[in-house]
């Protein structure tokens, strides 16, 4: 009989038909009479009830349908007259694919905690919770690639392995196929990499933005989606060392239209989470955080704030003034920490903010210069609860100010002639951002911590499964 998935099955009305499902056992319960088994297969967060006649079937043949087993499951599908769901199956037989010894499976009784759930990674998404999450991460993805679509963007694949650092922040992790107990150093103690695979010093990614740039001239719009990595020693909720990001990049768009875009962008994505990802994030909202839809519904249908970097910080000093204490100083040119900038969202605005044009000192060498010889017309968008989830900014598109602020901020020009050939060949007003998928997730989801919001999460001193 050929199968139907759970999530078909649940929703099915031809009672009296012969019905296969299959399935991992969540709970088993019953009396001497009848078993009940709640079979999930992860297409949905809801169970199937497999009701089990003990007339028909021995003790001995359900001995190992226990939570964690596998089962394949013939029988007729049934209005159910139990609460919480509205068909069942009255089992005829049962295959037992794989027993899961009650003694040693983990995931036995409910209400672990996401600290300990973090240790079975790789048993993790045969929880409610995690289900619900990366099924959600995926309708995410979905929701990504049909936006830029829809648009006419074109998905444009920036390499993984580079010997660019794009964010010039130095938090690379190196790729070298030398051998490490025997590395080949110059007289000076310089390590020889010319002998190494690429014949120069690689690591991975920290953005696909400046090859996203080059693909915009000539494209038009292109948006990357892919894996980034940062070997920044940040210990946070907020923080990962390989990320996913998004990275549209736009010619002849200055700043204030990617603002829009940047808006159009995560509005698109949270709507779609409401309208295909309702079970999910009704349970989510139910366990965790029972104001989640309220923030999703209000970041939807509201504008997002924009507002220079230096109106945020006179808004911030006003508070201080008043009394308001923050762990961290408030000072025009450095940067706001995520008290700060939660505070802005929080608290003041009660909105999404874009803050917009930064001091130099603290952005990137490839962000467009405003006339005040100060600032660079950056924007990060700032939402509640995440802080920072993108950041972004119009490029500078004049060869003469871009190659002075790289030279400025040591940026050499072998690594960068060909990005700097953009500026010479065909220069043009251009924008774009960089969206970290696994911040959208923790807003979608409501989830605390980064760590809980992809399969297999990657920190400092945790690289397990
Ligand atoms: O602000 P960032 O560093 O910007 C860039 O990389 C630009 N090249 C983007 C562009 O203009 N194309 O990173 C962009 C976003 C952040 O706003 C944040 O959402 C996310 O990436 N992000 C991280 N997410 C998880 N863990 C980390 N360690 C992250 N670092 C940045
Ligand atoms: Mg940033």
């Amino acid at each position: 009989m050929t199968r139907t998935i759970i999530k078909d099955a649940v929703k099915r009305t031809d009672f009296g038909a012969e019905i296969n499902v299959k399935g991992w056992v969540r709970t088993r319960r019953g009396n001497k009479n009848v078993s009940f088994i709640a079979l999930n297969d992860g297409s949905t967060i809801n169970n199937i009830q497999v009701v089990v006649d003990l007339t028909k079937f021995s003790e001995e043949e359900l001995k190992t349908i226990t939570t964690g087993a596998s089962l394949s499951v013939n029988g007729i599908l049934a209005e159910s007259m139990g609460q919480g769901q509205s068909v069942e199956i009255q089992a005829t037989a049962i295959e037992i694919y794989g027993a899961a010894d009650p003694e040693k499976y983990p995931l036995q009784k409910k209400g672990h905690t996401l600290e300990y759930l973090r240790e079975i990674a790789h048993l993790r998404p045969r929880t409610n919770t995690f289900g619900a999450v990366f099924r959600i991460r995926h309708n995410m993805a979905m929701a990504i690639h049909t936006f830029f679509h829809e648009r006419g963007f074109f998905y444009f694949n920036t390499p993984i392995i580079t010997s660019s650092d794009c964010e010039g922040a130095g938090q690379m992790f190196q790729v070298t196929t030398q051998n490490l107990y025997d590395l080949k150093k110059d007289e000076n103690g310089v390590i020889d990499y010319a002998n190494d695979f690429f014949g120069s010093q690689t690591a991975l990614t920290v953005s696909g933005q400046l090859e996203g740039e080059l693909g915009a001239m000539a494209l038009g719009a292109i948006y990357t989606f892919g894996p980034t990595f940062r070997a920044e020693n940040s210990n946070t909720p907020r923080h990962l060392a390989e990320f996913w990001m998004i990275e549209p990049e736009v010619a002849f768009i200055e700043i204030a239209e990617n603002m829009q875009l940047a808006q159009d962008f995560v509005q698109y994505c949270v709507n779609w989470a409401l309208k295909n990802c309702k079970d999910d994030i009704d349970f989510l909202a139910k366990m965790y955080d029972n104001e989640l839809i309220d923030r999703l519904k209000f970041v939807v249908e509201n504008d997002f704030v924009r507002l220079t970097y230096t109106e945020g910080i006179k808004i911030l000093k006003n508070y201080i003034a008043q009394g308001k204490k923050f762990e961290f100083s408030v000072d025009w040119g450095t940067d706001l920490q995520s008290e700060h900038e939660r505070f802005l969202v929080e608290e003041h605005f009660k909105k999404p903010v874009i803050l917009t044009d930064y001091p130099k000192e603290i952005k990137s060498f490839y962000m467009k210069q405003n006339d005040d010889g100060k600032t660079v017309r950056a924007m990060d968008v700032l939402f509640p609860k995440i802080g920072e989830i993108i950041g972004g900014s119009q490029r500078e598109e004049s060869l003469e100010k871009l190659t002075r602020r790289a030279q400025e901020m040591n940026v050499p020009e072998k690594d960068i002639w060909w990005y700097m050939d953009t500026r010479r060949f065909g220069t043009a007003p251009h924008s774009g951002f960089g969206l970290g998928f696994e911040r959208l997730m923790l807003f979608v989801t409501g989830m605390q911590n980064i760590r809980d919001v992809i399969p297999f999460p990657r920190a400092p001193k945790s690289a397990n499964f």
